[in-house]
């Protein structure tokens, strides 16, 4: 059993550390690659607000329960999960939590890569000019290419795990605090710049209103589910990476106004990427629901047409990598935290099993936008597949799990005595995640089945 005011594994330098970590964990490819294609995919507007919808009331109350889960725990979510059931006498099985999570981590990791590693061969391509006055049919050939290529995909896909299990090596307090403190800003301030481009583009309206301008007609059941997960998974929730990240934070600091910051920037960012993107698919005919491979055809259009787009399409993709980058370490880290508890290996031992594992799993992604694009179970191939497993499915049910926990089995006293707010917002915390939180998800799926 560890101590009590610390991990074995460190603790953050400062509530600004945290701060910095737990927001590098959120806004990520989920922000800007994912939220803008899923949108597209499902009809715009409608599917935004079940989003932001979700974003309140889940993804809010289940980060204080996870952050404040961890910080009790002090170690990996499955050591964590085990020692909050003993502490409140709650069934040892909740530990399986910690587990399922570690396990969506490791899936969604082996399919980020690669997408991340598009995010690193369009950096060459930025460099190298191949954006500049392209038409939209060449950027289309250029993303196209770079599908129909295996080969060029597992290089770069290596590269990122590589680059990933380095930074998880060092630990945390490693490298990435430091980076991830201007980073952070310089993708804001290249968003905005993105945003000022689309409006010159002439369909900078209907882009907006397409983001904004609900048709509730657009939407089932299943768009419903996947706004859902989307807001775990941009969130980093459901998963541990969260609790993971809580269970280095030193004591005193306040959970729940860390919290409203790492959510408020994340949403900030996914809508900016909208609104930069939906702009130029429309004032360029292209299709917004063009899946997957949407910014990697939209964005170079900016680049390519606009004054110093050279140097700030480089900029972009290289923070689009820092951003994955600073995702990607928080994917993996619940299951390198327990393989150094339990299994009694150094850090660098078990970031090179749990890396090489992961990156044996996202060669089959590749493949799956190749060779393997046939292959499909349930009308999926494994990228959707393993997609849909963990953001549609594991995410929003380990949430549930969490929420359930912290609001049912965990003794209120404790929550509160971690959680150190006033009396009244603690209230409305808990009453968000013993009854709120549970049945939304609960219901969702519900409809999902069919059944309501
Ligand atoms: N939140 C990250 C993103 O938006 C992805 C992520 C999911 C990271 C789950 C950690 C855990 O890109």
């Amino acid at each position: 059993m560890t101590d009590k005011t610390q991990s074995i594994h460190g603790q953050w330098s400062s509530r600004f550390a945290f701060i910095l970590a737990a927001t590098g964990s959120a806004v990520g490819l989920g922000n800007i690659w994912k939220f803008p294609y899923i949108t597209g995919e499902n009809g715009g507007g409608a599917f935004v607000l079940v989003y932001l919808m979700c974003v309140a009331a889940l993804g809010i109350p289940i980060m204080i329960a996870e952050i404040m889960m961890g910080r009790r725990g002090r170690q990996s979510p499955i050591n964590t999960m085990q020692t909050l059931a003993e502490e409140s006498k709650a069934d040892p099985r909740w530990h399986y939590l910690g587990w399922s999570g570690m396990i969506a981590g490791f899936l969604i990791l082996a399919y980020y890569s690669v997408i991340a590693g598009w995010a690193m061969a369009y950096i060459v391509k930025a460099f190298f000019g191949d954006f500049i006055n392209s038409s939209p049919e060449e950027i289309q050939r250029l993303f196209q290419n770079l599908m129909d290529n295996p080969v060029q995909q597992i290089f770069w896909h290596t590269l990122f795990m590589y680059a990933t299990m380095a930074f998880v090596m060092r630990g945390v307090q490693g490298g990435l605090e430091k980076a991830v403190r201007f980073l952070m800003p310089a993708l804001f301030v290249i968003l905005i710049l993105l945003v000022a481009y689309a409006m010159t583009t002439g369909a900078y309206e209907q882009g907006v209103t397409f983001l904004f301008n609900p048709d509730f007609s657009k939407i089932d059941g299943d768009a419903v589910l996947t706004a859902m997960g989307h807001a775990f998974f941009t969130l980093s929730l459901g998963m541990g990476a969260i609790m993971v990240y809580g269970s280095y934070l030193p004591a005193h600091i306040s959970i729940a106004k860390t919290t409203f910051f790492i959510a408020g920037a994340d949403t900030v960012v996914a809508l900016l990427a909208g609104i930069a993107i939906f702009p130029l698919v429309f004032a360029n005919q292209l299709e917004a629901s063009a899946g997957p491979g949407l910014i990697f055809q939209t964005l170079p259009l900016a680049f390519g047409h606009m004054a110093g787009g050279w140097l700030f399409g480089i900029l972009f993709f290289v923070l689009l990598f820092f951003a994955a980058l600073s995702s990607s370490i928080s994917l993996i880290e619940p299951a390198v935290a327990w393989l150094v508890e339990n299994k009694d290996i150094e850090r660098h031992q078990a970031c090179a099993w749990s890396g090489a594992a992961c990156w044996l799993l996202g060669v089959g992604v590749v493949f799956s936008f190749n060779i393997w694009s046939d292959l499909k179970l349930f009308d999926k191939n494994l990228f959707e597949l393993l997609d849909y497993l963990t953001a549609n499915l594991m995410l929003p049910l380990g949430g549930m799990a969490i929420a359930i926990f912290a609001g049912w089995m965990m003794k209120s006293s404790l929550a509160q005595q971690e959680l150190e707010i006033p009396e009244q917002g603690f209230q409305a915390w808990h009453f968000l995640i013993k009854y709120v939180s549970p049945t939304a998800v609960f219901l969702v799926f519900l409809h999902v089945l069919g059944v309501l």
